[in-house]
């Protein structure tokens, strides 16, 4: 008999579900004795004892849901080992929840923080399999991420879409794309949407060399500009900050997010018409595209099999187009981040993008 927890924390994505069910059908389909406890609202559920013993038709038709039937939340790392408001012990209560219900092993679907807690369980003797869960793509150790491809398309569709009302005004529209503190969420769908730039947080940004690129399609007959700015996208001069001053800046910043500033910087500095678009949360909703619900499916059925053999303290991860199983603490606080050197960028650049540097 296995028994097994499964949780799915932080931020969702598409195809949370779609990796549930590739482990859950896997389990299920070994002709093994299986369990499988679903505890709600990600650590959340863990730390209170708040579950329910999931069984086959839960896992039904669920490949092609977004969201994820457990709930999540965000649980910050940094305050796991503090005391709950009522003085609980956070990580001693989710070890009693994981012990009284005699658990073979906890399967974990999550990005960047949820790892870091995942790694701490690992370390505080539980048994972890984790699955790299995240539009933004940037968990160290995997080349993909699912939710990723699924986000791909919906920012792709949001540049698309505003192609025609930028050609029919004339104007400049900057798109701004989620991905927290790394671009490739922004630099994917801005070449598949056939931005004219691309601003990451990877590659500060010169703003005349932003207006200098715009300046330079105009110049050459283009009616309208199209930027794909990443929510994280900083100039060269913030680049140079100290995260203390940094801080201080965006304390009395009067703009909502980084493309205000960039289009109230263009505006006033050149005079032309400039539109922000921002998709916001629709990138994390909606069905899982065919990609990911693939992709889920068999980081899914790869931690199904982990399961069965026992082996446990490993992220089911994407390597050089193989499923692979990596080391929790070789994942846990690392960030992947878009290389400015890669091949991606160079051939962006050779295609005439702009990346303002
Ligand atoms: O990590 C996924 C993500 O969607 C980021 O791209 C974004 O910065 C963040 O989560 C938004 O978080 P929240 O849903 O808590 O506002």
């Amino acid at each position: 008999m296995k028994r097994i927890g499964m949780l799915t924390s932080g931020g969702d994505c598409q195809a949370l579900n779609a990796a549930m069910r590739g482990v859950a059908k896997t389990l299920f389909n070994s002709g093994e004795a299986v369990e499988i406890y679903g505890f709600l609202d990600g650590y959340k559920g863990l730390i209170y004892g708040k579950f329910r013993m999931l069984t086959g038709m839960d896992f039904s038709g669920i490949l092609t849901k977004g969201g994820t039937i457990l709930g999540s939340s965000r649980t910050p790392f940094k305050q796991m080992r503090d005391p709950d408001e009522n003085g609980l012990n956070k990580v001693e209560a989710m070890k009693q929840n994981y012990y009284k219900l005699q658990l073979d092993c906890l399967v974990i679907l999550g990005g960047n923080g949820t790892h870091k807690t995942a790694n701490l369980l690992k370390d505080e003797g539980l048994n972890v399999i984790t699955l790299p869960k995240t539009i933004d793509n940037d968990l160290w150790g995997t080349d993909m991420t699912f939710g990723f491809q699924s986000a791909v398309d919906i920012a792709t569709t949001a540049i698309d879409n505003i192609h025609t009302t930028a050609a029919s005004h004339g104007r400049v529209f900057i798109v701004e794309v989620m991905g927290h503190k790394v671009g490739f969420l922004t630099l994917n769908a801005g070449m598949a949407g056939g931005a004219d730039i691309i601003l990451i947080p990877e590659i500060p940004y010169d703003i005349d060399k932003v207006i200098e690129a715009i300046q330079k399609r105009h110049a050459r007959g283009s009616r309208f500009t199209i930027l794909a700015v990443a929510e994280g996208a900083m100039s060269k001069d913030d680049a140079k900050l100290s995260k203390k001053e940094y801080k201080k800046k965006m304390e009395n910043y009067p703009y909502p997010s980084v493309s205000y500033e960039i289009a109230d910087q263009i505006q006033k500095k050149s005079g032309m018409e400039v539109r922000v678009t921002v998709p916001g949360h629709t990138q994390r909703g909606g069905s899982p595209c065919p990609y990911d619900r693939v992709f889920a499916s068999r980081l899914g059925s790869e931690a199904g099999r982990l399961i069965l053999k026992g082996e446990y303290g490993f992220m089911v991860g994407y390597k050089n187009r193989e499923i692979v199983k990596v080391p929790l603490e070789d994942v846990a606080g690392k960030l992947k981040t878009v290389d400015p050197g890669s091949s991606i960028v160079k051939e962006a650049k050779m295609l005439g993008i702009s990346f303002g540097d």
